[in-house]
């Protein structure tokens, strides 16, 4: 039986990283000087947004007035959204969605077009799937002004295949499309298509964030890369002096220090691994192949009120969703080993009405 653990609250229910940044990130914030924190950027005047835009111009080998940056994804959803989306205009996004996608078409009286994923099975674990084809139907026949994909998307942690975006880019290049990779990283650190859709896709925008994989998400910070027709919304976002000096240099830091979340990755992977066998040898619950910080995981809709006493009893919580494509999911945030074994006992020791 599971001892009782926490006397805090463990939120492994917002997709925040229970690890935190790179060390060298605190480091950085004992010592912030004058220049940090009670001067503007000097920046603008040099040509770029910020030296964080720079570099990342130069890692991706793009050029930096493509690099757009924000407070974090959401706020890069809000800029797009408000940008381009006029009065009754749509924007297609999927059915199994984050709940802001479904929301901000109508901050600009805009509405939803949706499109569905379908369950399959991947490397022996079932897994939702995005529907190209379906997609292409549907976006051929409603003809939208913004379309979102999520890669991975949450709440369902499945990704795009690369060919297959590049199926469906090429069938909607009259709109804007988004993709939102919050949770970029987890399962692969790949970039190298980054440039490569960019250049071919000109109303594409890819939009990344420190707040998942780079463990950071109080500093708000986001970054995307955009395609050479969007050039007024780069002008719409600028902010001529500067953003926040303190969390870009956070930023800088933890993308020099791939080292340490690397690590910190192949930690959550085993954890997935350990979730997956756990939960889809229960009866009742199926754990979904996750490429995020958090997995979806099917369980008895009898228990779930239940579980949700014990555990917040015990100082855990987890995203029980109650929405209209998700009715018995519950989606969990990775947390650290401890976290997650503990999770893990104590959900066995409810089962087995320890
Ligand atoms: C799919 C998705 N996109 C974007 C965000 C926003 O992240 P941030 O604004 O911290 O970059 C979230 C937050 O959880 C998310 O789930």
């Amino acid at each position: 039986m599971a001892e009782k653990k926490y006397n805090e609250i463990q939120y492994l229910d917002r997709n925040e990283s229970q690890y935190g940044p790179s060390p060298k990130c605190y480091e950085y914030l004992k010592h912030a000087t004058i220049d940090d924190l009670s001067w503007y950027s000097r920046d603008f005047a040099k040509g770029v947004k910020s030296s964080l835009s720079k570099r990342i111009a130069n890692d991706f080998n793009i050029d930096e007035r493509q690099v757009i940056l924000s407070y974090g994804s959401e706020d890069l959803l809000k800029q797009i959204i408000h940008y381009y989306l006029d009065r009754k205009e749509k924007i297609l996004i999927p059915k199994e969605a984050w709940w802001y996608y479904k929301k901000v078409a109508y901050e600009v009286g805009g509405f939803n077009v949706e499109y569905p994923m379908y369950i399959g099975e991947k490397d022996g674990l079932k897994t939702y799937m995005y529907d190209v084809d379906r997609m292409i139907e549907i976006y051929t026949r409603e003809r939208p002004r913004i379309v979102l994909i999520a890669s991975p998307n949450n709440p369902t942690g499945n990704r795009i295949p690369k060919e297959e975006l590049r199926r469906f880019l090429d069938a909607c290049r009259g709109a804007i499309v988004m993709i939102d990779e919050a949770y970029w990283g987890f399962g692969s650190t790949e970039n190298d298509y980054v440039k490569e859709y960019i250049d071919e896709f000109p109303n594409l925008v890819i939009c990344r964030t420190f707040s998942k994989y780079y463990a950071l998400a109080g500093a708000r910070i986001g970054f995307a890369f955009a395609g050479k027709n969007l050039e007024e919304l780069i002008n719409f976002s600028v902010r001529y002096l500067g953003y926040n000096k303190m969390s870009e240099k956070l930023g800088e830091i933890a993308l020099d220090d791939s080292e340490y979340y690397e690590r910190v990755t192949k930690l959550m992977q085993e954890d997935k691994e350990y979730f997956y066998k756990e939960f889809n040898a229960m009866e009742g619950f199926t754990a979904y192949k996750s490429y995020a910080n958090f997995m979806l995981v099917d369980m008895p809709q009898h228990i779930r009120k239940d579980l949700d006493k014990y555990l917040k009893e015990r100082n855990l919580l987890i995203k029980f969703l109650n929405e209209e494509a998700f009715k018995t999911e519950t989606r969990i945030t990775l947390g650290t080993r401890e976290q997650n074994y503990h999770l893990m006992e104590c959900i066995k020791d409810f089962l087995t009405g320890k």
